[in-house]
């Protein structure tokens, strides 16, 4: 391979992982940019063979590459190992979670002109598996909040704010029922505001949030957001704009940046080739706008939205009866 190859890392995961995967690296390539994928092995398929679901090859391309493109990795629900996905963020520090939320067109959703983004922190609050049995029948799980994690996502939200020309940044918490530790996320993100008076700054309980994106999403624009409110209201915002096999992801940190779909490996419909894999190639255009390469970004933005305009290309979660290849192919066949 050529020496002018930017080298990515590519993780394609576990269950519809590995298909949508192969169809986002098609649309890259397709879209003439020349990348040199680095494949690396994650997730629950690969335990037997590494004994880790993270093997450190995968820390180490990705810390060695600065960018990856990752496909969805199956974590247990109740029992057995760690989130991969989540020591993933840690061990690399991608400390804020963004994901642009907005509707597209040809895909039918009960809103119109959802265009917001919700920024999430990604490596402490309830998910820093601090978990024990105090006693039988009485577990504790400590949720983690430090002053240095919530300034740094308020400033990522007020960055992201400025860079693409939004009006209002909204911290959503619940410091009136956990009065210290969100307390110390909502006063990290007035300091932050402070210092950005050119952006409007408001807050709202994470409850009366919730009803308020369904009544009217339209009047949010930039979600400020600890990990599981974030986590949780990210698939309710997929879920205003179609669902989450339309909705891309970046996970980013200050040495590196992992882009991935909001969804899960949907073991449910995996090996079947009828996954939507629009996710996955929005995320790889998000990365290759991350690379420096905004016209091929913009031109895979294009084509997946000429490709949803005609109903005989949408997949089933849209409606549709296209499968993940014929889906894939008309996206390839709209590049510019
Ligand atoms: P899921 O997102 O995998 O699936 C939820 C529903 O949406 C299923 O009915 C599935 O068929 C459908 N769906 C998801 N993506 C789709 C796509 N691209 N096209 C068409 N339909 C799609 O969520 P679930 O079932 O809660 O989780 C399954 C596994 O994925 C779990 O092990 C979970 O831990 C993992 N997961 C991994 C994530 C990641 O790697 N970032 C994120 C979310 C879940």
């Amino acid at each position: 391979m050529s020496s002018e190859r930017r080298r990515v890392t590519l993780i394609p995961g576990d269950g519809i992982g590995p298909e949508v995967s192969e169809a986002a690296v098609r649309v890259v390539e397709a879209s003439g940019v020349a990348l040199a994928w680095e494949r690396v092995e994650a997730g629950a398929e690969v335990i037997a063979k590494f004994g880790t679901p993270l093997p450190d090859e995968v820390l180490n391309s990705v810390r060695r590459n600065g960018v990856a493109l990752k496909g969805p990795l199956t974590t247990p629900v109740g029992e057995g190992f760690r989130s991969a996905n989540v020591l993933l963020r840690q061990a690399l520090d991608l400390y804020a979670s963004v994901r642009p939320v907005r509707n597209l067109p040809g895909v039918e959703s009960r809103y119109q002109d959802v265009d917001l983004v919700v920024v999430r922190e990604n490596t402490e609050g309830l998910y820093s598996g601090l978990e024990h049995r105090v006693a039988p029948g009485i577990v504790e799980s400590l949720k983690i909040v430090t002053e240095r994690a919530s300034l740094r996502i308020a400033e990522h939200a007020f960055l992201v704010a400025k860079r693409d020309g939004r009006r209002l940044v909204t911290a959503v918490h619940k410091a009136n029922i956990m009065k210290l530790s969100d307390g110390l996320f909502l006063e990290c993100a007035r300091r932050v505001a402070r210092n950005h008076p050119d952006v409007a700054y408001d807050e709202i309980i994470i409850d009366n949030c919730a009803m308020q994106l369904v009544r009217d999403p339209t009047r949010f624009d930039i979600l400020l957001l600890e990990n599981l409110y974030g986590d949780i209201l990210s698939d309710l915002c997929a879920g205003l704009v179609g669902g989450l096999g339309v909705v891309p992801g970046i996970n980013v940190g200050e040495d590196c940046a992992v882009f991935e779909a909001v969804h899960g490996s949907a073991p449910d419909i995996a090996g079947k080739r009828v996954a939507n894999p629009v996710a996955l190639i929005l995320s790889a255009a998000e990365m290759l706008r991350y690379l420096g390469e905004t016209d091929a970004a913009a031109n895979v933005e294009r084509a997946v939205e000429a490709t949803l305009i005609d109903p005989a290309n949408r997949t089933r979660d849209l409606g549709g009866s296209a499968d993940l290849d014929a889906i894939t192919d008309a996206i390839v066949g709209n590049l510019a």
